[in-house]
């Protein structure tokens, strides 16, 4: 629809930008917060990239009013953050640590204080150690309802400030890197039968918390946010068009259907039966799911890539092969299932230094996707590029290629809402540099810069990227700016 005149953003449009509790925290240790499997995960070696962990990561835990004040320097509409349950819960359930409360307490104070909305993650993959060595963590039922009493104790504590609620941080990467190709914990390879029981036991986590935040009279926003990797087929060939169908349905209809319509996807579902990997799913779960969907208010998407389907033979590759996670451009293998699809790369798109495509209409085709399929508000809750920053002698950092990439999102996200796509909130990935979960801190995100390496010892120092007054001015101008560059 190139026709499209593209005017401004709405009314209230929400600027923002993204972190996670673990990714910038540090105090792993303090004021009685509980061990995660995070904190076990990072210390068996080989797991991440030279070893890094989050014990200190960017200090935030120190450096929050610093770290806030700067976001409203920028002039941030508002901020996503992440709560460490086992921070609320050292063991997960039992004795709230009130010193868990106050901290996020004054986050959200901070917030408030210089009119940023608070927007909050209730889990971003840290989970109290104590519920694995309990009942195995998210392989349990038993997790589900120890997840809604952390989230009502956070509708509790909070309720009154936060308007925006996000219950689940991506729960098709955490699943797949934990139960798939043992990147993330509990570290387990090839295991499809309990993937698909896990990630069953996690809808019925988020949609119960739905619920009992309606229940407790929650009037504000409530959602999970999904990575969406849209998909496009190699060519019109009919296998590879399907090909994207099964992707599709395997790969992201499976958790934005359930989200939204509490229900699977048929032809997914049926091909895990016969494989033997469906999960178990009981009539009232079938109606909690349903009764979820419909109190959701957003569908929270989290947009790095794109990718390219082709029919894949049955003696094809795998789900599992090398990731690159050393910033080494070319060393991604492509990956698929076996008689089903393949991701080869888009010769139309160039890529980041960790082989991601740099697609920004496949943004504006995720809100197209999603207003169509599902006629639901979006919230972008990540999108940014990682890459390797240098800092001058004198403390500037020019990030023209971040500059080029947000602008070039934000445009597409632009035509989405003139073409009827209802945006609320676009928030960037990072806002500080941070810890990237198995990237080490060399792969930064942020606005600005901390001064840190993958070893501990630096200064944690903040710097302003160029990309921090591009992002002031576009918000400052409410995007009009980039509008008159796609007008014109
Ligand atoms: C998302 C996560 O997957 O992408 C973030 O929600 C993560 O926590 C971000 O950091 C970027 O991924 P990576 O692997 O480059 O750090």
């Amino acid at each position: 629809m190139e026709e499209m005149k593209v005017t401004k953003f709405p009314e209230g449009f929400l600027w923002g930008s993204a972190s996670a509790a673990y990714q910038i925290e540090g105090g792993w240790r303090e004021d009685g917060k509980g061990i995660t499997n995070w904190d076990q995960f990072v210390r068996i070696p080989g797991k991440t990239y030279k070893a890094t962990t989050g014990d200190v990561a960017v200090d935030h835990y120190h450096r929050y009013k610093e770290d806030i004040a700067l976001m409203a320097e920028m002039g941030l509409k508002t901020y996503r953050f992440s709560v460490s349950w086992a921070r609320i819960y050292p063991e997960g359930r039992g004795e709230v640590n009130p010193k868990g409360i106050e901290f996020y307490e004054n986050i959200i104070d901070e917030c408030l204080k210089y009119g940023i909305e608070p927007m909050v993650t209730i889990y971003h993959w840290d989970l109290p150690q104590a519920l694995v060595d309990l009942y195995g963590g998210w392989e349990s039922e038993e997790i589900i309802e120890d997840y809604v009493n952390y989230a009502k104790t956070l509708f509790k504590a909070y309720g009154s400030k936060v308007k925006y609620w996000i219950t689940f941080n991506e729960q098709n990467i955490f699943t797949s890197l934990g139960w798939l190709t043992a990147q993330h914990p509990p570290g387990k390879f090839d295991d499809q039968k309990t993937f698909y029981q896990v990630n069953h036991h996690v809808f019925m986590a988020h949609a119960k918390a739905v619920l009992a935040y309606r229940e407790m009279g929650g009037t504000g926003k409530i959602g999970a946010s999904f990575a969406y990797t849209p998909s496009y087929a190699l060519d019109c060939k009919p296998e590879n068009v399907m090909s994207k169908h099964d992707y599709d349905e395997l790969k992201n209809f499976w958790w934005m259907d359930v989200y939204a319509y509490g229900r699977y996807p048929k032809a997914a579902m049926n091909y895990l039966r016969k494989k033997g990997f469906a999960p178990v799913v009981t009539k009232d779960d079938q109606k909690i799911l349903k009764a979820a969907a419909a109190e959701i208010n957003f569908m929270g998407v989290n947009y790095y890539q794109s990718c390219v389907c082709e029919y894949n033979p049955m003696d094809g590759v795998t789900p599992y092969g090398t990731m690159n996670t050393t910033g080494v451009k070319g060393s991604a293998q492509v990956l698929g299932v076996p008689g089903i699809y393949k991701n080869p790369a888009n010769p139309y798109l160039m890529t980041t230094d960790w082989d991601w495509s740099i697609d920004p209409v496949g943004l504006r085709y995720c809100c197209r996707e999603i207003t169509s399929r599902y006629d639901l508000p979006i919230i972008i809750s990540e999108n940014g590029l990682g890459a390797f920053d240098k800092k001058t002698e004198d403390h500037k950092i020019h990030d023209e290629y971040r500059i080029d990439y947000l602008r070039e999102h934000l445009k597409e996200l632009g035509k989405a809402i003139e073409e009827g796509c209802e945006v609320l909130a676009y928030c960037t990935w990072s806002f500080t540099d941070l810890l990237s979960w198995l990237n080490g801190y060399q792969k930064r995100y942020g606005f600005v810069y901390v001064d840190r390496e993958e070893e501990e010892g630096a200064t944690l120092d903040r710097y302003k990227k160029d990309s921090f007054y591009w992002y002031q001015d576009v918000i400052k101008q409410d995007g009009e700016n980039l509008f008159n560059i796609i007008n014109n």
